[in-house]
């Protein structure tokens, strides 16, 4: 048996060493938030989801890998610092060749990445290890690490549809909800790859605050971040609150309110993005900052991605945060899913019938509703962004993925081949 000071010294010599990280030091150029372990993290990260790119098909990884490369260059050539990524997305790699080619050192990036929901232990190592090296990161030094790992959604994915989505197996939800079990086993994973030095954070996505408290009950580390679905027309104050009470800093996905989103052209939203001669987008962004919320944005344009990084130079005053944040259509959705009664809907995954407005809506991700519904009777017509209708089998309401719904159409149609083309604006 070792003893106990040779077991100290083992256990160290695991731990990698701290690398000086230059991201977010006092000359760091895209401010920081510091997280409960105390590493610091940049306020502002560009995603690299497939969901992002109006022009490539749900499926069309040639074109989500292609427009991921573009986002990862451009973001690292006008000054970004920080890159989101998952498995879900089969990105890695393309962000992996962006940071090679454009020299980067290790220490002047924050990657993040994540696993596919609460798998267990010892997927989760290995989830880990597969990111290291998808994401380029076993070098000549041996191995560097991953700033920050999440578990990307409080759910087991179906063996049938983590390959192919449009699995039979899938229709009604490629998803089954974790259990508690589940969930505290999957933490305890992330809390040994943080204690091996490969991750320096770790944090959740998409759970609600039940998962929270039930993930933090056996918890020895902190969930030093929770990623949601944040932005002016959807944002669940009730979970920034409960997050702040934890320490547990909050970050937006969809921060401008995704790819089919009406954020951008709301008049209450232009008029303040008029009043500080800047973009709605740039708008937008800063109200997620000031309201203590790291952003994570999704474009393969590079204006755009260039005005998305420039959001601090403005500052929006408090009658302006007040009225964007009167924007939420959270409370009609919140109010539809959480009337949902058992027998109403299918999981958090699905969406919920508001039966009065004959609207159905995505689940927040903090609401729970269980049960298979057998009546959800979906409008013949969708609107922008709202979910589509399919037909047939269950009757089930999906979101709109990847598909174009033109506003009070009866029809919805998919996106086809992409079309891949695109100026490169160097700046
Ligand atoms: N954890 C999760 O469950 C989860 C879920 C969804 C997303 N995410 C992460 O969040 C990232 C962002 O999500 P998202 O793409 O849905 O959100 P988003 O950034 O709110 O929306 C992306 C859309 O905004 C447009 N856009 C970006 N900057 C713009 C600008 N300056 N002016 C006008 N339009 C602009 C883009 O179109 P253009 O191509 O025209 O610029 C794109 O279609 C993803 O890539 C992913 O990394 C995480």
């Amino acid at each position: 048996m070792p003893s106990f000071g040779l077991t100290k010294a083992l256990t160290a010599a695991c731990v990698l060493p701290l690398v000086a990280s230059t991201v977010c030091d006092q000359n760091d150029k895209i401010p920081c938030f510091t997280l409960a372990g105390a590493s610091k993290i940049p306020q502002v990260a560009m995603g690299t989801w497939g969901g992002s790119y109006k022009d490539c098909a749900t499926s069309d990884y040639t074109c989500i890998k292609q427009h991921a490369r573009w986002a990862a260059d451009d973001w690292l050539h006008i000054g970004g610092t920080h890159i989101d990524a998952a498995n879900d997305y089969r990105t890695q790699t393309v962000i992996a060749e962006a940071l090679q080619a454009n020299g980067v050192k290790r220490e002047d990036v924050y990657l993040t990445t994540k696993c596919p929901g609460a798998i267990g232990y010892q997927a989760t190592i290995q989830c880990a290890e597969d990111n290291m090296q998808m994401l380029g990161q076993f070098g000549t030094d041996g191995p560097a690490y991953i700033d920050l790992l999440l578990v990307h959604f409080p759910f087991v994915i179906k063996t049938e549809c983590r390959f192919n989505r449009n699995d039979p197996a899938c229709k009604d939800s490629p998803f089954t909800v974790a259990t508690k079990e589940q969930l505290q086993d999957t933490w305890r994973a992330m809390e040994d790859l943080k204690k091996t030095g490969i991750v320096k954070a770790i944090g959740v996505s998409d759970f609600n605050i039940t998962q929270l408290e039930q993930t933090l009950e056996t918890a020895k580390e902190p969930i030093e971040l929770h990623q949601v679905e944040w932005n002016p027309k959807t944002h669940n104050e009730e979970m920034l609150k409960f997050c702040k009470a934890k320490n547990i800093q909050l970050q937006a996905w969809s921060p401008l309110g995704g790819a089919k989103g009406s954020v951008l052209s709301d008049p209450k939203v232009k008029a303040i993005a008029a009043a500080h001669n800047v973009s709605t987008a740039q708008v937008t962004l800063r109200w997620a900052l000031q309201r203590d919320v790291a952003v994570v944005v999704g474009t393969a344009n590079a204006d755009h991605a260039k005005g998305d990084l420039d959001i601090f130079g403005f500052q929006l005053a408090d009658a302006e945060i007040t009225t964007i944040n009167s924007l939420g259509e959270v409370t009609p959705a919140l109010a539809a899913a959480t009337a949902c009664p058992a027998g109403k809907c299918l999981d958090q995954a699905t969406p919920c019938l508001d039966v009065a407005n004959g609207v159905c809506y995505e689940l927040n991700s903090d609401d729970v509703c269980d049960t298979w519904t057998q009546n959800c009777v979906c409008p013949e017509t969708c609107a922008d962004s709202k979910p589509c209708l399919q037909k047939g089998g269950g009757r089930v309401c999906l979101p709109l993925v990847g598909g174009v719904c033109p506003a009070n159409t009866a029809l919805c149609s998919w996106n086809t081949a992409a079309s891949i083309q695109r100026q490169r604006l160097l700046v």
